[in-house]
């Protein structure tokens, strides 16, 4: 099998009193989606911000394509981070610059061999990718909450990263934008066989995205395995967790079902 992009060696956080990762060890698996699920609280996004050298670990590995995001130095760092994409849970747009600009960024920091109209091309064609045309030039604090979103997710992908790093890209969005998110991670999955990570409160779009699911509970790694290995898994909190959102397929019907809510 190929060398894992992201290897997790018993990473511990804390931050003042409170444990957040609390020796997690996984790896996540070349060219394949894996989703990160887990309470909220749970240490879900410090765990995505290790992988891209944000919060560094008390204790442990973070190994992103044989660089050990733990002890090194910026320039190391910076190589990783040249060849991967995030969409942060709160957007992390720049305000100060247009929508276009945002988007543009990552490839002004890691291309500069690319010409401003090589850049413009590239913008204007994931601004269409994310069914924001034209709006190169809209003021970021004029985006809605999707908007937002969907410029976030075309800056992850706007240097055409071989790891892209997804945190809650459907939280706060409306089913019908929801869903577009989700056919667009099913398109780039397919489109640019790169290596996913997804973190996400929506089971029952994750189920049908990922290959592999990692469940955090606090600061542990209770469940770790392939979508079926984990969706049958019977340890009490990852039922208690699915269950409320799944019915679990039958034989017959690979799909996963969605129970009605019941808070
Ligand atoms: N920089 C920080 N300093 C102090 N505490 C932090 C910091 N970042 C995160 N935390 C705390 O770590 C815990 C885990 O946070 P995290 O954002 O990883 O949760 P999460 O699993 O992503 O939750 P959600 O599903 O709500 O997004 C929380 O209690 C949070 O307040
Ligand atoms: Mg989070």
């Amino acid at each position: 099998m190929d060398e894992a992009p992201v290897s997790l060696v018993n990473v511990h956080k804390r931050f003042g009193a409170l444990t957040v990762l609390d020796g997690v060890s996984f790896d996540i698996p070349k060219g394949q989606t894996t989703a990160i699920i887990g309470p909220s609280g749970t240490g879900k996004s410090v765990l995505l911000k290790h992988i891209v050298g944000l919060i560094r670990p008390d204790e442990g590995e973070v190994r992103v394509f044989g660089t050990n995001m733990a002890n090194a130095p910026e320039k190391a760092v910076y190589a990783v981070r040249k060849r991967l994409g995030m969409l942060f849970q709160d957007g992390a747009l720049f305000d100060s610059l247009s929508t276009g600009e945002n988007i543009e960024f990552p490839l002004r920091q890691h291309h500069p061999e690319l010409s401003a109209a090589e850049r413009r091309d590239r913008v204007d064609e994931a601004l269409e990718m994310v069914e924001l045309p034209g709006l190169y030039d809209r003021p970021t604090p004029a985006l809605s909450g999707g908007q937002r979103k969907r410029v976030g997710l075309a800056r992850a992908i706007i240097t055409r990263p071989e790891l892209i790093l997804f945190d809650e890209p459907n939280s706060g969005l409306d089913p019908m934008t929801s869903d577009a998110i989700d056919a667009l991670i099913g398109h780039l999955k397919e489109t640019l066989h790169v290596t996913f990570v997804v973190i996400t409160h929506d089971i029952v779009g994750t189920i049908n995205v990922a290959d592999h699911i990692a469940m955090l509970y606090q600061g542990k790694l209770v469940a770790w395995g392939t979508r079926d290995e984990v969706t049958h898994a019977d340890h009490p909190i990852v039922r208690r967790f699915l269950g409320r959102n799944l019915v679990l397929p039958s034989p017959d019907d690979p799909r996963p079902a969605a129970l009605p809510r019941i808070d």
